[in-house]
């Protein structure tokens, strides 16, 4: 099957974690105008897309994806002529933007929720909800065993006798998309945006849609990965399919692309020919460094979304896991990176990783991500990924934000060390080794058969050529370093330098 070539099947997208990006009015937290002043960088660094996270009226209990209006601006984070001035200069510069649209689920200080939890048992306020009476005399008990993924039950008691689902923190209750209006506000938050001018759009929690309407238990022995009531359900598919006419009833082959986070069959039923164009690999996040896992995994992959002519969509990093560079080890997430950028498909970057920054270990009382809370603390959660940018070496906030001005999480002592201006100045930096790849992949790997080739290696080396005599791509996951020239005439680019004609350990090269 084949599907008509367009920008976002090969795009590298680069999330701007807004509130962590660039703040201009110094209250700490990033901001649309930020983002816009850093736009040039972001063209200069050669990405195709941007991915913005969300900007809309939140409580903040869950760094903005507890949404208050979906269709309104954060005033902390700039105004609706903000990101028109965003999405035109983007426009410009030549970059694409996507925005994320978080449709799963609302904050508890949405007005649909305040007037469900006013409104009594059985009322239609409620029925926009998954609400369910409790189990026991009391109705004291949670309607089933459903756990949140933020951890503990994914039920909370309005103290009526009543409960509402909520699959991730107890102030994002999830919304009931069978529900008419509920789906026609779905709509209409689509075609808002859309009608702004937006490229794309990123599917928040995409499989969390659909719940099975008779709320089951899960069954026996089920494992996480395993198919669950609450997600990947038929009926999410069918929602994907009304939007995707959506986004083809615009000029300019706007991007719809699910936050999966799903195996290789699974996120492929999202690309199906009437759904989206990208649905996110997440797998490959936590392969272990080892080259059988990788090419095995590479493949699978591949084969899933070849079946319905589409290509992966790579994910390098994000706010929502680990840093790349505390993941991998430094050198690990430069080898992947070389490798993601020479596989077939598009790649998303984390804004960030482009400078190597590491997992910051935040101190306890700075914590705010709602996982640390539900998990009793066992899990530090997401935010030693979300600590602001530095930008220069200046005292902090280290150019994230005005002299003086506070970020919303403390950066560590010596930040500006991985700033964006010491790194400009350091040809072996990260982020020259990100400009190069960037600069040099349309050139060298667009344009280049869908398959890749593996070549005969020795163990735990990696080794593949993109069409007959095309580019390959060597990854070097031993400890020890490894002669190149078995896999290509010349290196183009290696992840850390070649010498004498070897690749150092885990390093990969780009060769002709
Ligand atoms: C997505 C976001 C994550 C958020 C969750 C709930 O997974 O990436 O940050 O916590 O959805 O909205």
């Amino acid at each position: 099957m084949s599907v008509p070539d367009t920008w976002w099947r090969h795009a590298v997208t680069y999330e701007i974690y807004l509130r962590s990006y660039a703040d201009t009015d110094g209250d700490g937290l990033g901001d649309l105008a930020g983002a816009r002043v850093r736009l040039p960088y972001l063209r200069d660094l050669g990405v195709d897309a941007v991915w913005v996270t969300p900007f809309y009226p939140t409580s903040d209990h869950d760094a903005g994806y507890d949404v208050i209006d979906h269709r309104a601006v954060d005033p902390r984070m700039g105004t609706l002529s903000d990101v028109d001035d965003l999405v035109a200069d983007a426009h410009r510069l030549g970059l694409r933007v996507v925005v994320d649209l978080v449709l799963n689920h609302v904050s508890s200080a949405h007005p649909w929720f305040r007037a469900a939890r006013l409104a009594g048992p059985g009322s239609p306020e409620r029925s926009r909800f998954h609400v369910r009476p409790g189990r026991g005399p009391g109705r004291e008990r949670a309607p089933n065993g459903w756990q949140s993924i933020f951890g503990g039950p994914a039920w909370a008691p309005f103290g009526d006798g009543e409960w509402y689902l909520h699959m991730f923190d107890v102030e994002q209750p999830d919304l009931n998309h069978d529900h008419p209006e509920v789906a026609a506000d779905a709509e209409a938050t689509l075609r808002f945006w859309l009608d702004r001018g937006v490229d794309g759009v990123r599917f928040d929690a995409a499989g969390a849609i659909s719940k099975d309407p008779d709320y089951p238990e899960l069954p026996a022995g089920w494992q996480a990965g395993d198919p669950a009531p609450y997600s990947d359900r038929e009926p999410a598919h069918d929602m994907y399919r009304r939007w995707a006419r959506v986004l083809a009833e615009y000029p300019g082959d706007r991007l719809g692309c699910a936050e999966t986070w799903g195996g290789p069959s699974v996120l492929a039923t999202y690309l199906r020919a009437d759904e989206l164009g990208q649905a996110f690999a997440m797998d490959p996040l936590f392969w272990p460094l080892r080259a059988g896992e990788w090419r095995d995994g590479i493949q699978t992959l591949l084969a899933a979304t070849g079946q319905h002519g589409r290509l992966p969509t790579w994910v390098h990093g994000s706010h929502d896991v680990r840093r790349a560079a505390s993941r991998w080890g430094p050198d690990g997430a430069r080898a992947v990176l070389l490798l993601m950028l020479a596989l077939p498909g598009a790649v998303y970057l984390y804004g960030g990783d482009e400078l190597g920054l590491p997992e910051v270990d935040l101190p306890d009382e700075a914590i705010r991500d709602p996982v640390y809370r539900r998990s009793g603390g066992t899990d530090r959660g997401r935010d030693g990924a979300r600590v602001p940018l530095p930008w220069s070496e200046s005292p902090e906030p280290y150019g994230f934000g005005p002299p003086g001005s506070t970020p919303w999480l403390p950066q560590p002592p010596g930040w500006g060390a991985y700033s964006v201006l010491s790194q400009s100045r350091d040809p072996g930096s990260p982020l020259a080794l990100t400009r190069a790849a960037l600069a040099l992949r349309p050139g060298i790997w667009r344009g280049q058969p869908a398959e890749v080739s593996w070549l005969d290696t020795p163990p735990n080396l990696l080794a593949f050529r993109r069409g007959v005599d095309g580019p390959s791509c060597l990854v070097n996951f031993t400890d020890r370093a490894v002669r190149w020239e078995p896999y290509g005439d010349a290196v183009l680019l290696s992840s850390t330098p070649s010498q004498d004609g070897l690749l150092p350990p885990l390093s990969a090269a780009w060769m002709r």
